[in-house]
């Protein structure tokens, strides 16, 4: 058994209304009062941050937000900051998705920087990291892997990284319908847990790292069967409060 605290987290993306994100909860929570030793997390749109926060307060539910901007506060039309997100009772936050690295131009180098700022501000970083179908196809996926771990993480102290939360995410997979097979998503978690021993063997040990991608509750089992995969990030999926609960309840069984 992992000495490890699985985590399972929704990512709603630009999804679910406040009024939404209301009747989910209504639904989800009763669904796992009790599942205990899975930390679960909740990442709706920004809007509807503080209702989740409040609805979920007496809960084992732990919210984040999808992106935040690394400066505190500044002249960043459209941006939220990190202590923003601390005042409403945000938990945690997700770094470098996919999306906001192929719609909205996010770089490492950005990722690199917010880092360390959500972890100063006290929040969880959720960090995104994945190949896309043609480099897997050109047989690059350890070098994009290791570029991405290497430089995301490069400005955050050694002694925070097990703080981290690593979301492996082959972008091929994610709202396909294609899932990794259990044996590729280990093999790559096993690879970036790998990259972080290499700077901190007790971050090594101590990080969790999990599979994003068309997870749904049939391949939920399988997939987070696997010793190395310490729990998913979840798209589609996550929208249906029942086929999230049984996703959670895949994690711990
Ligand atoms: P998906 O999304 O489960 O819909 O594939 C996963 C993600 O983007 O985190």
């Amino acid at each position: 058994m992992s000495p490890r605290t699985p985590v399972v987290a929704a990512n709603w993306k630009m999804n679910k209304t406040i009024e939404e994100a209301e009747a989910f909860l209504g639904a989800f929570l009763p669904r796992i009062g009790d599942l205990s030793g899975t930390e679960i997390v909740i990442c709706p749109p920004y809007p509807a941050l503080k209702a989740v926060v409040e609805l979920s307060v007496q809960s084992r539910v732990k919210v984040a937000a999808q992106n935040m901007h690394e400066e505190p506060h500044g002249a960043f039309t459209g941006e939220v900051s990190a202590p923003m997100l601390r005042e409403v009772g945000v938990h945690g936050v997700v770094l470098g998705h996919s999306e906001r690295r192929a719609h909205f131009g996010e770089t490492d180098e950005a990722v690199a920087r917010k880092l360390p700022a959500a972890l100063d501000a006290g929040l969880e970083p959720i960090l995104c990291v994945g190949e896309t179908e043609s480099q897997r196809d050109a047989g690059t996926t350890e070098e994009v892997l290791r570029r991405q771990v290497e430089t995301d993480l490069g400005a955050a102290d050694d002694a925070r990284l097990a703080e981290i939360v690593i979301a492996y995410e082959p972008v091929w997979a994610i709202g396909t319908g294609r899932t990794a097979t259990p044996e590729q998503a280990a093999e790559a978690i096993e690879l970036i847990r790998s990259l972080v021993g290499a700077r901190s063997e007790e971050a090594g040990a101590a990080i969790r790292i999990v599979y994003g991608g068309s997870v749904t509750p049939d391949n939920a089992p399988e997939l987070l069967g696997r010793p190395e995969i310490d729990g998913a990030l979840v798209g589609g999926a996550s929208l249906d409060p029942e086929d999230f609960a049984r996703i959670v309840s895949a994690a711990r069984s």
